[in-house]
């Protein structure tokens, strides 16, 4: 996601320590790069689309005078990277600049209302909103604080934003909500930033900002308020022995626990997705012919789930297919009434790329899911929707992947309404269960960790694993299946479980682990017969299975819990979190590092 930093100085310009700041927030990913400073009453901005080396070859970023200055990476979200969608943002006059890491929800109706006040908007995106809500209160002769603090109340959504003005030259006041904000306190002036690798060579005293807080910076100190009531909050800085490596990834050691942990808000961040987009998706799959889902290794197992998901909300068959084959399984099939819908993370994966190259030149609807907006995938799609999961850095696709499903169910879930084919009751409840989703990712990773531990210690030493699962669970099952091959190094082997008995059983002898994914569905009587199966070969089971799921603990030799009532739709989330885990947990005990598995890149660009 974005990148901010800022900072108020004793001595010396501000430019190059926040051109050196934002290098160091260059791992959070980013298509664009943008600084503010004030100086003598007033402001200066440079932005432009590209990496900092780039935007600083050609507009010297480090030529900015004053000691008072804000800095943003961008990634995208609301509006393609172009300089204009750059940050800082100002306001009408050019007094105030905002940056912005978050999304503002309700950004629509705030500008539409500020226009029709006679703000006239440069940009695309909802950051701008901030500038011309803070421009407004300062007309109206309020104070920059108060400003500030009168317009996050009304900001919807999540935000860490910091903001300056020409009329008050000599501070800087943040905000937070969800979006990560730290402080920094150096000898020479006090820092903000998203995160304290920014500032970790300038000072090593630092301060979280929490939700919902108000923040003033001056050369000297930094003053905190609660946004609800003006209360102020008296917090003194830490000292953070982190090294610049752990800092980058927050603390954890590596990053792929950091995104596995990082998915209820990765999964809230998605929830947030602007209605008109889904609703414009939505609106195509519903014309939609013949309907392919298309994409390669992770991505393709969200499609494998969405493909039940949608048949069994929206009545709607989709052919999903694993990117690399499809030229040849459905190239000749493809016309004017097909439409595509191809996922990928990255937006740049060969092989998606070409099967959507194959559609597009038998003039089939293309549309995209992924997670970079600017990619590939986003320019040739007639319509497509950006995830909003914040970059990923781990080889192996953890919190893309959940947020993928995520999308996948929304998505079904509008064309069923849009065809009337489960009752309002259903959509209610399972519109429902779709937000609580994040907080139910939130108690698995929070009560299973230390039992998954113990799993990868019993089993680290075993030379071959079966992931099996009945239903939509088959598609979480092939995921597990990935992670554990491609982290751990250990051949695995998935299969739907009412295949075993056509030849995969002959495998099985005492004490070979099969991991049953055992979500409460339509499946279960069948899935059971399955594991009974496996138990009379002499199999060891593993179960994932509900908290009260009683019949299948007995059952199984081990079990993983995740909370009851998970509706079978959305089955897939939940469940591929302790899998994710049991994956990197066996690398660990294997001697692997889960940031580097062997032969493999994180975006596959050859084909
Ligand atoms: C998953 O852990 C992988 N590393 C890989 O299978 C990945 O999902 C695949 O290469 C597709 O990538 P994409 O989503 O960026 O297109």
């Amino acid at each position: 996601m974005c990148g901010i930093f800022g900072c108020v100085l004793k001595n010396g310009d501000v430019a190059n320590v926040i051109h050196s700041s934002l290098k160091r927030l260059e791992y959070r990913g980013y298509d664009s790069v943008g600084e503010a400073t004030l100086d003598k009453g007033v402001l200066f901005v440079k932005k432009d689309v590209g990496k900092i080396d780039e935007v600083h070859a050609t507009h010297d970023l480090d030529a900015l005078p004053g000691k008072i200055g804000i800095g943003h990476t961008r990634w995208a979200t609301h509006g393609a990277p172009t300089k204009l969608n750059a940050h800082p943002h100002t306001d009408c006059e050019d007094q105030i600049a905002v940056v912005h890491n978050g999304i503002i929800e309700n950004f629509s109706v705030l500008k539409k209302e500020l226009e029709d006040s006679g703000h006239v908007f440069k940009s695309r995106t909802d950051t701008e909103v901030i500038a011309h809500l803070v421009e407004q209160k300062m007309r109206e002769g309020q104070t920059l604080r108060d400003s500030v603090l009168e317009a996050v109340k009304r900001l919807e959504g999540s935000y860490a934003i910091a903001v300056i003005s020409a009329k008050e030259p000599d501070k800087i006041v943040c905000a937070r909500r969800e979006s990560p904000l730290t402080l920094g306190v150096g000898e020479n002036g006090v820092y903000f930033a998203s995160d304290i690798p920014a500032f970790l060579p300038l000072t090593n005293k630092a301060v979280i900002v929490e939700n919902g807080e108000l923040v003033v910076l001056s050369e000297t100190e930094y003053t905190i308020w609660k946004i609800s009531d003006l209360k102020p909050v008296i917090r003194e800085p830490k000292t953070i022995d982190w090294t610049p490596e752990m800092a980058e990834k927050q603390g954890y050691p590596y990053f792929m626990l950091k995104e596995i942990m990082e998915q209820p808000l990765a999964l809230r961040n998605t929830l947030r997705l602007q209605e008109h987009y889904l609703e414009l998706m939505s609106t195509f799959l519903d014309r939609a012919g013949q309907l392919f889902l298309v994409a390669c290794g992770t991505s393709y197992h969200a499609c494998l789930a969405a493909s039940y998901i949608f048949s069994k909300l929206a009545f709607h068959v989709t052919t999903p297919v694993i990117a690399s084959e499809f030229t040849e399984q459905q190239g000749k099939s493809v016309n004017i009434d097909s439409t595509m819908l191809a996922v990928s993370q990255s937006g740049e994966t060969a092989d998606t790329l070409a099967a959507v190259e194959t559609a597009r030149q038998r003039a089939a609807t293309i549309m995209g899911l992924t997670n970079t907006i600017g990619s590939t995938l986003t320019r040739v799609s007639r319509v497509y929707i950006g995830q909003q999961s914040g970059p990923e850095i781990g080889v192996a696709a953890t919190k893309t992947f959940t947020a993928q499903l995520c999308v996948l169910s929304q998505l079904a879930l509008r064309l069923a309404k849009m065809r009337g084919k489960i009752s309002q009751d259903e959509i209610d409840f399972l519109e429902a269960r779709v937000i609580r989703i994040p907080d139910t990712v939130e108690t698995i990773l929070k009560t299973q960790e230390e039992k998954i531990k113990d799993l990868a210690k019993k089993y680290k030493n075993k030379t071959c694993f079966f992931f099996l699962g009945r239903g939509i669970s088959y598609a979480t099952a092939l995921e597990g299946r990935l992670k554990l091959m491609e982290i751990a190094c250990v051949p695995a082997i998935s299969f739907p479980a009412g295949e075993s008995k056509h030849g995969p059983i002959s495998l099985v002898e005492p004490g070979f682990p099969v991991i049953f994914v055992c979500a409460k569905d339509e499946t279960r009587k069948t899935l059971i017969g399955n594991i009974m199966e496996m138990k009379a070969r002499g199999a060891t089971i593993i179960a994932i299975c509900e908290e009260d799921d009683d019949e299948i603990k007995c059952l199984a030799d081990d079990f993983i819990e995740v909370p009851k009532e998970i509706p079978e739709v959305l089955s897939p989330i939940p469940y591929i979190v302790p899998l994710q885990m049991f994956a990197f947990h066996m690398a660990l005990e294997r001697g692997l590092d889960p940031d580097k598995p062997r032969n493999l890149a994180k975006s596959v660009t050859v084909r």
